[in-house]
């Protein structure tokens, strides 16, 4: 029988709710964890500063008439972030999410409930100016009811492992779409056959507290190449700052302790802070153990150096390959006098939608690089 979505929508979930969606997903996220440890993993991210004081909020897909049950269709989460948009000439920061765990039990699959869901979130973080209530379709029933501190987001962004699909889940049927893939260009060394590449000048290398201050002058950086885009249409740009990029490294704490030499170092800078790479190593067999650098900025001059330390502290971690991820196009080239292929990943995928009025079509993503992932 066809599922009558006005029956259902979307909701805050409950602490209750919140434990029983984070159970569902450990035959899936788990990576040999036990249930114990899975759950006080996501307990510990919860205390990040990217996620406190209401940055994260876990949604369900439930019955209106039943909106606290265990049995909801499917969850989702989003994180509050803040960001940068350049349109008309002018600079503003703005509130702006990033969506992760898009969930529904297999038993629930296939009845279009994870892109009910998804075509309701629009309705709960995008900012209530650009998508007004008016424009809610009637035939999804009433609209979702309004969470303290939602609403204001000017654009989201996801990470999507199921293709395309996400562009199906658009705010408005047929008129307006969903997240549009975007960038998926990866860089990658194979670390032991990658040459050693000497410095020039005295490096130094930032622990977990270096990049952080790192990350703060990195977003004045962001910012003055955001307000010079020269995009005809808007730009956007996620900030590292407030836990953003550190999420990268700190979410995989659990399995970097039990490593016999657990790694210390995140970043990398070049005497002049000019030049910069901050990383996350994921060393979770049985995938080969993997350094994605998550943010990057360095001029052509200076690139190769810049790529022999990240290779030199990879060797050190028994690191097998580095990642990075939309290279600007002339390191990218350069990259591949480096020992280094580019290819178009195909997990992962960058996918945004813009609340404003213009098309993705005509919209920028600046800084489309892993230290926004979630
Ligand atoms: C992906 C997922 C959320 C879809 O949930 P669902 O409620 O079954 O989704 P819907 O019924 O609304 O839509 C099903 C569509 O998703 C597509 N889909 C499911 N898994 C897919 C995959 N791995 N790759 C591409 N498409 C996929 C189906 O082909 C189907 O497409 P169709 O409608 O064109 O036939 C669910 O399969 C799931 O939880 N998977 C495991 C976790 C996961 O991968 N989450 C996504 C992380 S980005």
């Amino acid at each position: 029988m066809a599922v009558d979505f006005s029956s259902l929508s979307l909701f805050r979930a409950t602490p209750t709710q919140i434990t029983e969606s984070r159970r569902r997903t450990l035959a899936e996220w788990g990576r040999g964890l036990t249930l114990e440890e899975h759950l006080a993993r996501d307990a510990s991210q919860d205390q990040f500063d990217g996620s406190r004081d209401g940055r994260l909020i876990t949604w369900v897909l439930a019955p209106r008439d039943d909106p606290q049950t265990l049995e909801f269709k499917c969850a989702c989460e989003t994180y509050r972030r803040t960001g940068l948009i350049k349109a008309n000439r002018t600079i503003k920061v703005v509130p702006c999410y990033a969506i992760a765990s898009v969930f529904t039990p297999p038993e629930n699959r296939d009845k279009g409930f994870a892109r009910h869901m998804m075509r309701l979130l629009h309705w709960v973080i995008a900012d209530v100016s650009l998508l007004p209530a008016r424009e809610y379709p009637a035939a999804w029933g009433a609209p979702p009811l309004k969470v303290e501190g939602t609403r204001n987001g000017h654009f989201s962004a996801l990470w999507s492992d199921v293709g395309h699909f996400y562009n199906a889940c658009g705010s408005i049927p047929g008129t307006r779409e969903g997240w549009v893939v975007r960038g998926t260009a990866t860089t990658v060394w194979d670390v032991d056959s990658s040459p050693a590449i000497d410095r020039t000048v005295e490096w130094t290398w930032l622990d977990d507290s270096g990049v952080s201050e790192l990350w703060v002058n990195d977003a004045e950086t962001i910012r003055a190449h955001v307000e010079k885009s020269d995009n005809p249409g808007p730009s956007f740009s996620y900030l590292p700052t407030d836990g953003v990029a550190s999420f990268q490294h700190r979410r995989l704490e659990l399995f970097l302790q039990r490593l016999t030499m657990p790694p210390k170092t995140w970043g990398v800078a070049s005497p002049d802070r000019a030049a910069y790479a901050t990383w996350t190593i994921d060393p979770r067999p049985p995938a080969p153990r993997t350094l994605t650098v998550s943010r990057l900025r360095a001029d052509a001059h200076i690139f190769g150096e810049l790529v022999g330390r990240i290779l030199e502290l990879a060797r050190k971690h028994e690191v097998k390959r580095v990642e990075i991820w939309n290279l600007p196009t002339e390191l990218e080239a350069l990259a591949g006098t480096l020992g280094a292929e580019t290819h178009a990943r195909t997990e992962h995928l960058p996918a945004f939608k813009w609340y404003g009025k213009e098309s993705e079509a005509d919209v920028a993503w600046v800084f489309n690089e892993r230290f926004c992932w979630c």
